[in-house]
């Protein structure tokens, strides 16, 4: 038989631009891909073994029939053996880096799992490593260790690696691209501070269930804040959609789901000029981002570090794709 050849995937990070938290409770949500940062999966013959897994940077390399139940790569591993309908797979080695920071709301794990996926697919000939829809729905089913109740945006935005507006429906989610009219030059601040979105999105479920109607509000507010950053991006409002990300983050201080240190460099990035400012992700750590403009950003970036910030990307937000 005809030796198969090495593969190689990649996926990006995420942030999320407006509506996190709700979007788990089916309010529209918009999420963009962070293209500088991404998870990279390698997959190479071997000659005997069985199929190893290895996470160099972590030190990790186990054999996948030893794997645990609750292992999110040898879970990924078993997904696209079971759609490639194979017993058993092939000798050889799955080795997954990832520059995007752990525990960080810049969507790690589902980057990781959407490119070990689309990897392992193209080494195995499946036609569906190059579906988005298809990897992004398996790595849904992976992000449900990692999340508990995740939305499916996370997994969404980094197997399409486009900003998407998403909606969390049943049978079929609302996955829409949108015209961004001017690109989004963003500031993305990392408190350093890892925090499990796992844990923060169970806590958000809890004050929910105790106090339905103040989060079903906070939650409808939310989403008609995501409907018209929308509209603000295919306009190219930016002083509106900086309007509507500070809403945006007020709201999630309210839902507790923001930090100390979230707020601290929110208040450095508006007080240096950003046109807007808010927490993204599972938040209560990890990341924020910032809008600003070609003459404010580097007073902003500064603004960040000296509020404590461990490191400050920048990303632009384009309609296909970012740089
Ligand atoms: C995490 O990136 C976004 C959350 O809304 C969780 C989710 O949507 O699954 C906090």
């Amino acid at each position: 038989m005809k030796e198969r050849q090495p593969t190689r995937a990649t996926a990006p990070g995420k942030i999320i631009l407006f509506g996190e938290h709700a979007v788990v409770y089916g309010r529209p949500a918009i999420a963009a891909p962070l293209a500088q940062i991404r998870a990279v999966a390698t997959i190479h013959p071997a000659r005997s073994g069985g199929a190893i897994l290895l996470a160099p940077d972590l030190g990790v390399e186990r054999s996948l029939a030893d794997a645990e139940i609750d292992d999110a790569l040898a879970l990924t591993v078993q997904q696209v053996r079971e759609a490639a309908g194979l017993q058993r797979l092939p000798d050889m080695t799955i080795a997954v880096t990832s520059d995007i920071p752990i525990a960080a709301g810049l969507g790690s794990g589902a980057a990781i799992t959407a490119a070990a996926t689309r990897a392992l697919a193209h080494y195995l000939n499946l036609e569906t490593w190059d579906s988005d829809e298809w990897v992004s729905a398996l790595t849904y089913e992976v992000e449900k260790i990692h999340h508990g109740t995740p939305s499916g945006i996370d997994n969404t935005v980094v197997a399409y690696e486009q900003p998407v507006y998403f909606v969390r429906r049943e049978p079929q989610n609302i996955i829409e691209t949108f015209n961004v009219q001017q690109p989004l030059r963003l500031l993305v601040g990392d408190t350093g501070i890892s925090s499990s979105t796992k844990v923060v999105v169970g806590d958000v479920r809890c004050f929910w269930q105790q106090d339905p109607q103040r989060f079903n509000a906070l939650f409808d507010d939310c989403g008609a804040i995501s409907e018209a950053g929308r509209e603000a991006i295919e306009k190219g409002a930016q002083q509106e959609i900086g309007r509507l990300m500070n809403e945006n983050h007020a709201l999630l201080v309210d839902m507790t789901v923001s930090s100390p240190e979230l707020d601290t460099l929110v208040a450095a990035a508006l007080n240096a000029g950003a046109l807007g400012a808010k927490m993204s992700g599972g938040g209560r750590g990890g990341n924020m981002i910032a809008l600003v403009t070609s003459g404010t950003e580097e007073a902003v970036r500064q603004a960040l570090l000296a509020a404590g910030a461990v490191r400050v990307l920048e990303s632009t937000i384009e309609s296909r794709g970012v740089t």
